[in-house]
C-alpha cells in the first residue's frame, strides 16, 4: 500500500517508476592472496551519473565520480587494496586480499538531477585460507607389540574455515567408537585446526601381511561449508598424511614398529 503511494509520488516528480537499478555482483569466495573484482551493474534510464560509492559494512572505500578530478579516489580501509588502473564505474579490483578483506559488500549508485535518485545492491565475500601443509599424525609411542593398541592423533595445519579429517585403516574409513573428536583450535586471525584421535588395536584384524597402513585426510571444501545452495565457482585443497606401522618378528618376540611418516600433498581443483 506504502509502496504504491510513495511510487506514485516519485512518479509525480520523475514520471518513472523505476528510473534505477543497480544489480551487484561480489564473489562469494576468494581464496587469499588472490585478486576479487567486484562488479556494479546500474541502468540509468536517461538520468546522468552523479557518483558511485563502494562501501564496506558501513565504511564508505571507493568512490567514482565522473565530473570530479580525480574520478576515482579510495580510502583507506584495512585489509583493503583498490587496483585503481583496474577500476571504473563500474568494476572495483581488489588486489591481495587478506581474511580481513571478509565482509558484506555493496554500492550505491546515484544519478544527477532532477531525479537524484540513487539505489543500492551488495553481497558478501569470504576469504579463504588454504593449509600451508598437510595435516600431521603424532603418536604415544614408536614401538608396539602385537596386541597392543595404539593411540594417534591427526592434526590439520592452520585453515579458514576448518578443515575436516578423515582416517582410514588399511584403506577402509576408520569406525566412529574408534575415533576421538576434540574441539577445534581458534588461532589469531580466526584461523582454525582440528585434531581428531584414534585408537586401534594390533590384532589380527587390522595387521595385514605384517603391515598396518594408517592414513589421514585432511579436506577444505568451501562449497560443503557454505551451506547454501548458489552454484559457486570452487575449489577443494585436499592433502593427507600416511603412517605405516610395520612388525619385525625376532627369536622370541613380534614386535611392530612405526617406520615411516610422510607427507603425501594432493590438491584437487572442483570447478
Ligand atoms: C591427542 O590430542 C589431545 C588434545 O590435544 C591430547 O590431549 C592427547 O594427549 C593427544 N594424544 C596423543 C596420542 O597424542
Amino acid at each position: 500500500m506504502w509502496l504504491i503511494f510513495l511510487c506514485i509520488l516519485q512518479l509525480l516528480y520523475t514520471w518513472n517508476c523505476e528510473a534505477l537499478t543497480v544489480k551487484a555482483l561480489v564473489p562469494r569466495y576468494k581464496i587469499r592472496g588472490e585478486t576479487a573484482v567486484l562488479r556494479c551493474d546500474f541502468e540509468l534510464e536517461g538520468d546522468l551519473l552523479y557518483a558511485v560509492k563502494w562501501y564496506r559494512e558501513n565504511e564508505e572505500f571507493y568512490r567514482f565520480v565522473p565530473k570530479a578530478t580525480p574520478q576515482k579516489t579510495s580510502y583507506i580501509v584495512d585489509g583493503i587494496k583498490v587496483d585503481h588502473a583496474q577500476s571504473n564505474s563500474r568494476q572495483l579490483t581488489l588486489k591481495d586480499i587478506t581474511l580481513k578483506t571478509t565482509a558484506n559488500y555493496r554500492c550505491e549508485v546515484s544519478a544527477e538531477g532532477p531525479s537524484f535518485a540513487s539505489a543500492q545492491d551488495g553481497g558478501r565475500m569470504e576469504v579463504i585460507y588454504l593449509p600451508k601443509d598437510g595435516p600431521y599424525i603424532s603418536g604415544d609411542k614408536t614401538v608396539y607389540q602385537f596386541g597392543d593398541s595404539i593411540n594417534l592423533n591427526c592434526t590439520s595445519a592452520k585453515s579458514y574455515p576448518a578443515s575436516t579429517l578423515h582416517w582410514f585403516v588399511n584403506n577402509i574409513p576408520a569406525k566412529e567408537e574408534s575415533l576421538k573428536r576434540y574441539s577445534p583450535q581458534i588461532h589469531p586471525r580466526g584461523l582454525v585446526t582440528t585434531t581428531l584421535g584414534i585408537r586401534l588395536s594390533l590384532d589380527a584384524e587390522t595387521v595385514l601381511n605384517g603391515a598396518v597402513r594408517v592414513r589421514c585426510v585432511a579436506i577444505l571444501s568451501p562449497v560443503l561449508w557454505s551451506g547454501d545452495n548458489e552454484k559457486v565457482l570452487s575449489r577443494q585443497d585436499k592433502r593427507e598424511a600416511l603412517l605405516l606401522v610395520t612388525g619385525s618378528s625376532s627369536k622370541c618376540h613380534y614386535s611392530l614398529t612405526v617406520v615411516f611418516l610422510f607427507i603425501i600433498i594432493i590438491m584437487s581443483l572442483f570447478m
